[in-house]
This record gives C-alpha cells, sequence and structure tokens, in this order.
C-alpha cells in the first residue's frame, strides 16, 4: 500500500526521491509527491495517478536541495485528489510529513483543532500535522513525540521543518521504517527497496521507536525519550534483482525466476543422506518438534493457497493433524490453541496486517509461532520466535508467483523434518529430498512452454467466465490459478474440487464457461478423468494440463498442456506454472496492467 522515502545527505534529494518513488510503485498507489528543503525554503509538490505525473509536474519548480521526503498514497481515508495526497504541511507550511498507517481518533482531534488551524485535506493523516505545528517549540523531535502521545492508531512517520534544515524525524508504530546507512547520506523508507541503488545497510525501526536523522549520523530513541542503540544489518537484496532484467513485465520475469529461486530455497536446507531437513530458524529441540500434536497455518490470498499445500504435506509425512485458517477470520475466532500447537504465520511481504494480528492472538494463546516470510527484517519476521526465510527475492508484481512456490518448498521441508522427526520413513524421506532438488529443472520445462500457453490464451481470451477443477494436491492450484486470472486480467473465475462440480457449479457450465482442469498422473487421476468426461458431455470447452507422455488426455480436448512428472506431494510446484503463465498472457493480450492491477496492493497493511 501506501510508501515512504526520505533522503538527507549530500546529493540532490529530488532524483533520488523520484527514483524512489518509482521502486515502491509496485506496492500498489493512486497519487504521489515530494517535499525538498533548501536554504530556508520547503517546497511541495504532488499529483494524481502514475508517477510519471509528479516527475512531469516538478520540472516546472526549480527544487535544489539535499533533504527531502516523498510517499505513493493509497486511499484510505478520502478520495483520490492531490489535496490528499501526501506530504502535508501544518499551518506555517513549515512542517512537511508524510505517513503510513492509520490515525484512528482523527475526527475527534479535528473537531477539537478545527478552529484553530486550517485543514487542507479530508485525511487522517493531516492531523499529525498540525498536531506537530500545536506542540512545536523549536525541537521536531520533541514535537513528534508529544503529538504521537495524543494520537490513536498506526504510523510509520517522517517530518521535516524548515526551521531545522539538517533533520529528518521518522517514528513508527504498526507500520515499518527502515534506516539506510549510506555513504555520508541516509534513507528513511517503508521498505528497503527505494534504497537498494544506494546501500545494504540498514537499521529496522521497531514500534514505539522513533529516529533523528542528520546527514552527520542518526540517534533513535523511544517514545517517551530514552536513546536506544540498534545494530547496522545488512541485507542480502540488491538493486540488480529489483530490475524486470529485460522482461516486459516483472510477472514475468519473477515466473521464470523460478528455478533459480527455489535453489535459494532449498540451498543448505535438505539432508540426503538422513532423508531430512533442517531449517535452522525453527528453534525448536527434537523433543518439542516431537510434543506438537496440531498445526495451523495462517496466511491470506496465495499464501493461504501455498499452505493448502503445506497441509497435505504435515498430514501426510508428519501425520500432524494442520489446520489452514485465513489470517482476517483467524483473529477474530477463539481458536483453541495449547502448548502442542505449532503456528506458522506465512507471508510474502511480512507485513499483511490479518496475518499479522493473527500470530499475535497465536502467540498470546502460548503457541508456539514461526514465521515463513520472503521480506527479510519484515514485522512477521522480526516478532515471530523463529522461522525461515524463502529467499525468493524481491517480488516486485503485485500478482504473486515465485513467493508461492517458495512458501510451498519450505512448508514441504518443514514437513518433512517433522516427519522424519516422528513417523517418516528414512527411504521415502529420500525420495523426497532427490524429487524436490530435480524441481528446478522441471520447471525450466514448464517454463519453454510459455509461448504455447499464449497461443492457449489467444485462443480462450473471448471469454467472460472460466471454472478451475483440481482434486487432492491440486485443488490448491486450481484456487492459485483462478485467483491469477482474477486478479491481472479481470476476467471472472471460479475454483472447485473435481468432485465438488456435480453439487451444484455444473449448472452453471455451457460452451461460454471453459474449465481449466488438473489431470496429472497421480493417485486421484481416474477420478478427476471421471469428473472431466462430466464437463465434455455437458460441451463446455477443456484446457488441461496433464503429465508428459499422457495420450489419454487428448481424447477429452485438445487444449493440453503437458508437465513433467513429479513426487504427487510435490506436484503443485511444477502445476501452477502453467497457470500463472496463461493468466499472464492473458492479462496482457487484454491490454491490462500486469504488475499493477486495480485496486490491488502488493502489501496490505491495512485490515
Ligand atoms: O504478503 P502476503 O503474502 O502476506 O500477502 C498475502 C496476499 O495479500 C497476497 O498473496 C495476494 O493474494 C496476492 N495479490 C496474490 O497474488
Amino acid at each position: 500500500m501506501c510508501g515512504i522515502i526520505g533522503y538527507i545527505g549530500t546529493k540532490e534529494a529530488l532524483p533520488i526521491l523520484i527514483k524512489g518513488l518509482r521502486r515502491l510503485e509496485y506496492r500498489g498507489y493512486d497519487s504521489a509527491g515530494v517535499a525538498v528543503q533548501d536554504k530556508g525554503v520547503l517546497q511541495r509538490v504532488r499529483a494524481v495517478g502514475k508517477i510519471d505525473n509528479l516527475a512531469e509536474k516538478v520540472k516546472d519548480h526549480d527544487i535544489g536541495g539535499t533533504v527531502g521526503i516523498a510517499h505513493t498514497r493509497w486511499a484510505t481515508h478520502g478520495g483520490v485528489t492531490e489535496e490528499n495526497a501526501h506530504p502535508h504541511v501544518d499551518c506555517s507550511g513549515d512542517l512537511a510529513l508524510v505517513h503510513n498507517g492509520i490515525i484512528e481518533n482523527y475526527r475527534e482531534l479535528k473537531e477539537k483543532y478545527l478552529a484553530k488551524h486550517i485543514f487542507q485535506s479530508q485525511t487522517d493523516t493531516e492531523i499529525l500535522a498540525h498536531l506537530i505545528e500545536e506542540n512545536y517549540q523549536g525541537d521536531l523531535r520533541s514535537a513528534v513525540q508529544s503529538a504521537l502521545a495524543l494520537v490513536q492508531g498506526t504510523y510509520g512517520l517522517v517530518a521535516m521543518h524548515r526551521k531545522e534544515p539538517n533533520k529528518i524525524v521518522a517514528a513508527r508504530l504498526g507500520s515499518p521504517l527502515v534506516i539506510g546507512v549510506g555513504d555520508h547520506e541516509y534513507f528513511i523508507a517503508s521498505d528497503t527497496s527505494p534504497m537498494l541503488a544506494y546501500t545494504q545497510k540498514v537499521i529496522f525501526l521497531d514500534d514505539g521507536e522513533l529516529a533523528e536523522i542528520s546527514k552527520e549520523g542518526f540517534e533513535i530513541f523511544t517514545l517517551r525519550d530514552q536513546k536506544i542503540s540498534k545494530p547496522t544489518e545488512e541485507i542480502t537484496w540488491n538493486e540488480a534483482e529489483a530490475q524486470t532484467n529485460g522482461f516486459p513485465h516483472f510477472m514475468l520475469k519473477e515466473i521464470f525466476d523460478q528455478p533459480t529461486v527455489i535453489k535459494d530455497a532449498l540451498r543448505g536446507r535438505l539432508i540426503l543422506e538422513d532423508g531430512s531437513a533442517k531449517l535452522g530458524g525453527l528453534n525448536m529441540t527434537v523433543e518439542e518438534i516431537q510434543s506438537i500434536k496440531r498445526v495451523i497455518l495462517i496466511a491470506c490470498g496465495t499464501a493461504s493457497y501455498a499452505a493448502l499445500v503445506g497441509k497435505n504435506a504435515f498430514e501426510r509425512l508428519a501425520g500432524i493433524p494442520t489446520t489452514v485458517e485465513i489470517a482476517s477470520e483467524f483473529r477474530y475466532s477463539d481458536p483453541i490453541i495449547d502448548r502442542h500447537t505449532l503456528v506458522f504465520g506465512i507471508s510474502q511481504s511480512g507485513e499483511t496486517a490479518d496475518t499479522l494480528a493473527a500470530i499475535r492472538e497465536a502467540k498470546r494463546k502460548g503457541a508456539y509461532v514461526r514465521g515463513i516470510v520472503n521480506v527479510i527484517g519484515s514485522t512477521i519476521a522480526r516478532e515471530t520466535d523463529g522461522g525461515t526465510y524463502i529467499h525468493a527475492g524481491p517480488e516486485l508484481a503485485v500478482a504473486s508467483t515465485k513467493a508461492y512456490t517458495n512458501m510451498i518448498a519450505v512448508l514441504l521441508m518443514y514437513a518433512l523434518e517433522f516427519g522424519r522427526s516422528n513417523r517418516l520413513a528414512i527411504a521415502t524421506g529420500e525420495r523426497l529430498v532427490r524429487a524436490l532438488q530435480e524441481i528446478p529443472e522441471k520447471m525450466k520445462i514448464v517454463l519453454e512452454q510459455s509461448d504455447t500457453i499464449k497461443k492457449m490464451a489467444e485462443k480462450f481470451k473471448k471469454y467472460d467466465d472460466f471454472f478451475f477443477l483440481g482434486r487432492g494436491v491440486n485443488y490448491p492450484v486450481a484456487l492459485e490459478g483462478s485467483l491469477k486470472l482474477k486478479e491481472i486480467s479481470y476476467i471472472h473465475s471460479e475454483a472447485y474440487p473435481g468432485g465438488e462440480m456435480k453439487h451444484g457449479p455444473i449448472a452453471l457450465l455451457s460452451k461460454d464457461f471453459p474449465v481449466f482442469a488438473l489431470l496429472t498422473k497421480n493417485s486421484l487421476y481416474d477420478k478427476m478423468r471421471s469428473n472431466i468426461e462430466e464437463i465434455k458431455a455437458r460441451g463446455a470447452p477443456i484446457i488441461l494440463i496433464a503429465t508428459e507422455g499422457d495420450a489419454q488426455a487428448l481424447a477429452l480436448t485438445d487444449n493440453v498442456i503437458y508437465v513433467p512428472t513429479t513426487m504427487e506431494l510435490l506436484e503443485p510446484l511444477i502445476n501452477t506454472i502453467p497457470l500463472q503463465l496463461f493468466a499472464y498472457h492473458m492479462a496482457v493480450l487484454l491490454g491490462k496492467d500486469v504488475d499493477r492491477p486495480r485496486n490491488l496492493a502488493k502489501s496490505v497493511t491495512v485490515e
């Protein structure tokens, strides 16, 4: 959702801020703005729509200066207008600030200060500017601390003041902020992506912390002004990984990244001779592992479909009853959790508000809580007592692809480790390890069919509705394929287990309602085949994902995409890729904004 970048150093701030905003575009936004100060003048420019609009508009202003802040806004309170875009300023125009999060008591506060201050927007954020103004007596840090004591809600806040030109103040509660340490320059941002071109040395602020940054250095305080020291961390992601590398879209690049990044997820974690896996971050003894009677996988969206694959694996390999909980439901339920329960919070961004709230609830109730996360240093990674990075690298397209397959890889390894600590035979473990090692090459075979899949999309682009069907391990694949299609091409689609069609959905079938079905050679092949026969009998067009060499698939339809065979539990790692490619090509053919689909944000930090 909203994104923040601030800069203080020796270079011209404006180009760094505009470039930083472009790096934040992936989060989803509808307006953007920048404020820079120089020689006692603070200038602000804002624009609705793409960063290009802002970049054009700043050309009309002579903006110099080496200190500035910028923001991409995803509207929550107040429409998509220039007035509502950040940075917001106080009545004097001396103070400028950008804010991520929601100020819940802004209405009461606004009411209180309405007569005394000039409000120019409908946002919840603007009250912060006026509260800081109320408390400002020449020290921005102290004014921010006093103002924040009055608000309820969440914030990642970055402010600067014309009267203190060598200073940026940032504060965090519930919305991430990270300081980047460069060479005589400092960055402050909502995530590391806008600073990767300049530095990989970072300090993550935690909730309740405030940073005062100048050209000479920075200090960190609590909101009650206790000074604290924090270690600098080195992040492994770099700028090159955050480029499209010649692909027309991030999404396609990320789909093609999968054979490489799955190796990163597996590297050093598989132990062939034990037929097992070892995930260092689990932080549990063998006795603790053996004491686990129940696993709960908490996630949203695509991550929840990866979790469904994980459920299968935990139950089949480790024999541990496992449930998948949608985070937004779980957080308001009354879950039965005890000290024999292990909860995994699964999230690409590590910032999803619902997932975060759900794992906090699980922690309160005494479960072991671990994270399966992509973004290094993200809140879920920091708030769990251990866990595993999936090492998918920066995922910048809104539609998740490589994070999904890497989440599955990590879940499979956890299930293997738990299985081998419980009942799983070494021979089965060995087979699984070998099969996992073969996955990257098999992924490449599927990717080679991208052009064939594009032709398939061309043939089917006229349809308005799709079903995606799968059974067993392929049901989560169907769910994910359906989500991908609707997210980026805006085509209506629904996913069902194959056997469920006859209980209602089959009524929708007609020659205008194509069915995408997963018919790979696994234990449910014959059952799934019968389901597809039922569909064929009703005249619906069919596209099949089938196992290489399965000639029978062609008896059901001409539209067959063949995939390499693998162990049944691992099939989602392979079978999902053609569905990702189908959704991608369909969206491109329909002229949609593939990387930044309407209404969606990459990091869903509001409830
Ligand atoms: O960052 P997270 O993995 O926690 O995000 C969860 C969902 O918001 C996310 O998977 C969403 O469904 C994607 N847009 C799917 O492509």
